[in-house]
Parts: C-alpha cells; sequence; structure tokens
C-alpha cells in the first residue's frame, strides 16, 4: 500500500506559500507516494488545482478528514492543534513547527503519538544544505527587505550623473550578515547603494566583502558551536554599541536582521539609538518576529518616528511565493528523501543526523532536548 502523503491550504492569515509545488508533486508520485492536495491550496503561488492532478495527485475538500488518513503531512505553517487532533495516530508532520514558542502545539503532538519535524532544526551541515528551509526562505526575506527599503526612501539608491546635477548614492547598512542579510546586502549592492555591513560573527567578514560591501569591524568574535552567534558580554555590547552609532547616524536605510535561534532576538537599536539616525531615514526590523532587534518595532506596522521610518516587516517570504513556494518545497522533497518505505511503512533511520536532530516529537516523547528543556522552564 503506497503511503500517503497530504498537503492542506495554509490557515494562517496572509500565509501565501504553499508546502508542495506540483514539479514536486509529480516526483513524489513517481516515488510511489499518493498525494493529495486540498482544493485551492496553491492558489497564491499560481498553481492551479488542475496542475496538480496532472501531476498525479488528488484534490480534497475536506482538509480535516483528508488529514487524518495521512502518513505525512507536510505544512508550511506550524499546524493548528484543531488539525493535530484530526491526523492519525503515529503520523508524521514536517512545518516551520517553531517548537520554542509553541509549547501546546509541541504537547499535543507529543499526545497524538505524531512524528513531528521542525525544518528551523535541520542542522546547518553541508549534506542538509538542500533541506534548509531557514536558509532557503531567509534568502527570500532578505531579498524582499533591500526591494521594501528601497520603495520607503525618498532618495535614489544609486549613485545617478544627469544633466540636472549628479546625485550622491544612498548609503544601507545591515546589522547582521547570516543568509537574510547577505542577501540583502546583495540586493541593495545590485540596486547601486553603497552597502555597510555589521555582524558579530569575524567568519561573516569575508562574505560581507565577498559581495562588495564594506564590513564593519570590532575586535570581538562571537561565533558559537553550529556557525550560530553566542550571546555578547556586557562590555562587548558597549563597544560594539559606540561602534556602531558612528554608522548608524550616517545611513539612509538600516536593516537589521540579528538573531539568536530559539530566543529573543537581541536588542540592536534602542530608542536612543534610533534617535541618531537621520530625518527621512529608514529602519526595517527584519527580527520583528522574535522580538525585535529595535525597541520601537511595531511588528507588522510601519510607522514614522521623528522623520524615521520605522517598520517590522512579519511573514516576508509569503510575499513572494511562487519562489519561496518553490524552494520550501523542494527543500521538503530533499528531506522526504531521507525516509524509506518499507511494506507500506514508513522508515525513519534515527542514525541520519538530519532526521534526529530535526524530530521535536516522536512515540509520544518530546525528542529535542532543548525544546524540552524550554517547556520545563515554562521559556519560549
Ligand atoms: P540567524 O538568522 O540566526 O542570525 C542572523 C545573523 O545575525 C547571524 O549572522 C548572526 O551572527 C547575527 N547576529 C546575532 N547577534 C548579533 C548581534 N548582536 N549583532 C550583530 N549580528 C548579530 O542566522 P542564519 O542566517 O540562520 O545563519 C546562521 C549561521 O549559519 C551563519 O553562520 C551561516 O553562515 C550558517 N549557515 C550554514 C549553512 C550550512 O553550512 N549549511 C546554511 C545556512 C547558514
Amino acid at each position: 500500500m503506497a503511503l500517503k502523503i497530504m498537503i492542506p491550504k495554509e490557515t494562517l492569515e496572509g500565509e501565501k506559500r504553499v508546502a508542495m509545488t506540483p514539479e514536486v508533486a509529480t516526483r513524489l508520485v513517481s516515488q510511489g507516494y499518493e498525494v493529495s492536495v486540498e482544493a485551492s491550496a496553491g492558489h497564491y503561488a499560481r498553481h492551479a488545482d488542475e496542475d496538480y492532478v496532472e501531476a498525479g495527485a488528488a484534490i480534497v475538500s475536506d482538509s480535516l478528514k483528508a488529514m487524518g488518513e495521512a502518513d505525512i503531512v507536510l505544512k508550511v505553517q506550524a499546524p493548528t492543534i484543531e488539525e493535530v487532533s484530526a491526523m492519525k495516530e503515529g503520523a508524521c508532520v514536517v512545518a516551520f513547527m517553531q517548537p520554542y514558542q509553541n509549547h501546546d502545539l509541541v504537547k499535543a503532538c507529543a499526545d497524538k503519538r505524531l512524528t513531528a519535524f521542525s525544518v528551523e532544526l535541520i542542522p546547518r551541515t553541508s549534506r542538509a544544505q538542500a533541506m534548509d528551509a531557514l536558509s532557503s526562505q531567509a534568502t527570500v526575506a532578505g531579498y524582499k527587505a533591500a526591494l521594501m527599503a528601497a520603495n520607503m526612501t525618498d532618495r535614489f539608491l544609486p549613485m545617478l550623473t544627469t544633466a540636472a546635477g549628479t546625485i550622491r548614492p544612498a548609503t544601507v547598512l545591515v546589522l547582521g550578515a547570516g543568509v537574510a542579510g547577505l542577501q540583502a546586502i546583495a540586493t541593495a549592492k545590485r540596486l547601486g547603494a553603497i552597502v555597510e555591513a555589521y555582524d558579530i560573527r569575524k567568519a561573516a567578514g569575508e562574505q560581507i566583502r565577498s559581495l562588495g560591501a564594506k564590513f564593519i569591524e570590532l575586535e570581538i568574535d562571537a561565533e558559537a558551536e553550529g556557525g550560530y552567534a553566542r550571546e555578547l558580554t556586557e562590555e562587548e555590547k558597549a563597544q560594539e554599541k559606540e561602534l556602531l552609532n558612528s554608522h548608524i547616524a550616517k545611513a539612509d536605510i538600516v536593516i537589521t536582521t540579528a538573531q539568536i535561534p530559539g530566543r529573543r532576538a537581541p536588542l540592536l537599536m534602542p530608542t536612543a539609538t534610533v534617535e541618531l539616525m537621520k530625518p527621512g531615514s529608514v529602519l526595517i526590523d527584519m527580527a520583528a518576529e522574535t522580538g525585535g532587534n529595535c525597541e520601537l518595532t511595531r511588528a507588522g506596522e510601519s510607522y514614522d518616528y521623528n522623520g524615521i521610518t520605522i517598520f517590522g516587516p512579519v511573514n516576508l517570504p509569503s510575499t513572494i511565493a511562487v519562489h519561496a513556494s518553490e524552494m520550501y518545497s523542494k527543500n521538503l522533497m530533499n528531506f522526504l528523501g531521507l525516509f524509506s518505505q518499507e511494506e507500506g511503512q514508513l522508515k525513519i533511520d534515527w542514525e541520519d543526523d538530519i532526521l534526529a536532530g530535526s524530530v521535536v516529537t516522536h512515540e509520544g516523547e518530546v525528542k529535542n532536548q532543548s525544546v524540552a528543556e524550554a517547556m520545563k522552564g515554562g521559556q519560549s
């Protein structure tokens, strides 16, 4: 009997992505999976129901019923408690589970004995690159953040030599040069701005320079295990602040992207720092969803603060739903490639570091140690 994969329509308000494109559905059907997709699930990613039917998938109208029959449910956003309740005991679900925030959901998945994988927990190793949904979606977000900033400023980004005089290029400052930050840098460079960037990881300097931007260097290296940033000490924070303030005061656009996995985003821009910015400048806080890098950020809103535009976008990848879905869907296809099927049963190799690293719940237990600890401590 073929294993059943089900793709529901995303229910979170404003979410336009879909977890599987027809192209990937074709591949999975050819691998022997039976695929069903909720009617109009691909609508905003520009995939019609007929495209899925042509790919060999079935279109279903009762999503909860289909979820109850599925062996694997693939989603972009975390499932709702209602969806988890509808799923078959022992089924597998893969999504952006946000397990550090969604404690009730993790508990519901464990109670339902679901094997829940969180794509955010996929290790950042070379072998996992093709499955790294955090990276693919951060690429989309970084690109869009730079475009939005360009749209919000009342200046040109490139230098222009015209009969009406020479226009100086705008200065864009990017704080945090991970995947999203590097894409924002690359996009702002393509638009002709002078780009400067800062990251507490020294290793980011080489990548920043390779994009033609200037690396603002501080005598601190805060790279920790796995390539992520560790938290800075108080003294390091004071040094960082002084250096950055001089660059913040000159910038026409500041894009902040600093994150610390599983924790609140670091505060890089307290009100006093924002007040150093020039009238007419734009601040885009890409960490709005995890508490914000700026004290004045209002998630999902853009407003004027003493002539400075402060914008805390949420769910940027959804605004480029076609390509974000294409990338995410390929990430999931590659992730599913780690599973095997044996006599109609899903086989999961727990020796595989990617599967073992990204599982949140299995057989009624919370498998991820740091999520389990956060839940015990009531931390989010
Ligand atoms: P992220 O979204 O967790 O954070 C964004 C950036 O903010 C990071 O570069 C981080 O160093 C920086 N940051 C944190 N605190 C800061 C502060 N106080 N001031 C300034 N910057 C601060 O990072 P992302 O994009 O998820 O990447 C994390 C790391 O993983 C990077 O080293 C990246 O190169 C690496 N990576 C490795 C991959 C692989 O080998 N397969 C794939 C993707 C990322």
